[in-house]
């Protein structure tokens, strides 16, 4: 985890570097997600959560079509031309800053160049979305440097997930964009990703989310990623839908011979689970905190089960969080493979919850994780600086 930088360091940076005070501030928070994993790019239902960790560009705009970043947390500085936009292998980071440029243009917008440091507290590659942090926090940058430039925010989300699919190259669905674009402060936001409505929903007032960072990276997550998108396409296709979200549970239940064991597995985690986060807004609307923890609890069950996709380090997280008493639930959060696990945990049971998991998750794993409590925070904006 990077050490917290101030906002006055980032923008010392700027001024050693480009000679000058920026004028604006850009900034796109990370996300975990309640329920509704591996939903989204079978058009269903999400209900992520901005978190208090986020990617922050101060900047400055420049006349012509020249950008200049420079990276905090890389020391690094990356530079390119808006006219003739390429990926870079010397700094990667800087791809999903370019991706950002490239596919605005590809909109047909016409963007003004800027120098910006950029620094980020998402820890990078822990499933906490730290790619859709700096995508979106670039695309507020370049709204804040040219004048009129006006995007809606679930067009912002679409743009910078195609910069991630095409520029980037990876294959990855809606989710992450978006909440870090409209997330809301205290609230959970319950994503329909077909229409991309999206309703806020507020969240228990006793509870605290807790991130369990496992420190296992996060191995064969982009092949395995890919891997069970297209087993859910083919599995559509087989049952005769546009997608795996047309389908209610008694329906698939009625069809699933048509498909070979594995992908009945991995189908049957898709459809229950869009059937769940319907259930968990429920649930938080009538404040029945004890039956959303459940229902994360089932949804991890169901990912390690039926779709694969935890670990034996994220297993161990989950098990060691379930057993504190005041813990409502806990799974999974992200694509999986490694990465980050959160609690639904009472508020007063958090620092006990927390001792616990520092306590026996390095006996059981012989990793050290970090335990840390995130508050539901606003997305993606920008502000002038005076
Ligand atoms: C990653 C992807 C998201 C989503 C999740 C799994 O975070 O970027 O689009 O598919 O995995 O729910």
């Amino acid at each position: 985890m990077p050490s917290p930088t101030t906002d006055e360091a980032i923008r010392a940076q700027f001024e050693r570097t480009f000679g000058a005070a920026p004028s604006f501030l850009a900034h796109a928070p990370g996300r975990v997600n309640l329920i509704g994993e591996h939903t989204d790019y079978n058009e269903g239902f999400v209900l992520p959560v901005a978190i208090d960790r986020s990617v922050r560009i101060y900047g400055r705009p420049r006349v012509g079509q020249h950008v200049r970043l420079y990276s905090l947390n890389f020391d690094q500085l990356a530079e390119f031309d808006l006219d003739d936009i390429r990926p870079s292998s010397h700094a990667p980071w800087s791809n999903y800053c370019r991706g950002v440029a490239w596919s605005l243009r590809e909109a047909g917008h016409t963007l003004v160049g800027f120098d910006g440091v950029v620094y980020g507290d998402v820890p990078v590659g822990s499933g906490l979305s730290s790619s859709a942090a700096i995508e979106m926090a670039t695309l507020a940058a370049f709204q804040a440097a040219t004048p009129g430039l006006e995007i809606d925010p679930p067009m912002a989300a679409r743009l910078a997930q195609r910069a991630e699919n095409e520029f980037v190259g990876v294959k990855c669905g809606i989710m992450d964009q978006l909440i870090a674009a409209l997330g809301r402060a205290g609230h959970a936001l319950l994503i329909d990703c077909r229409s991309l409505e999206y309703q806020p929903v507020p969240l228990p007032p006793e509870i605290t989310l807790l991130v369990i960072d496992t420190a296992a990276p996060r191995s064969l997550a982009a092949s395995a990623y890919n891997e069970r998108r297209a087993q859910c396409e083919q599995a559509a296709q087989l049952l005769g839908v546009k997608a795996l979200r047309d389908l209610s549970p008694a329906v698939f239940e009625s069809h699933r011979s048509l498909l070979t064991e594995l992908l009945a597995k991995r189908a049957t985690h898709v459809v229950y689970e869009n059937a769940r986060v319907l259930e968990a807004v429920e649930a938080m609307r009538l404040g029945e905190v004890a039956r959303l923890g459940a229902l994360m609890n089932q949804s991890h069950d169901s990912l390690r089960d039926l779709y694969e996709v935890s670990s034996a380090a994220l297993d161990a997280a989950v098990d060691i969080a379930r057993s504190v008493p005041g813990v409502y639930g806990a799974r999974m959060t992200g694509a999986g493979f490694g990465g980050c696990a959160i609690a639904l945990v009472e508020t007063r049971a958090v620092s006990l919850a927390s001792e616990r998991i520092m306590r026996e998750y390095p006996q059981r794993t012989g990793l050290s994780p970090k335990v840390y409590a995130c508050v539901a925070s606003d997305g993606a904006g920008w502000q002038q600086l005076d």
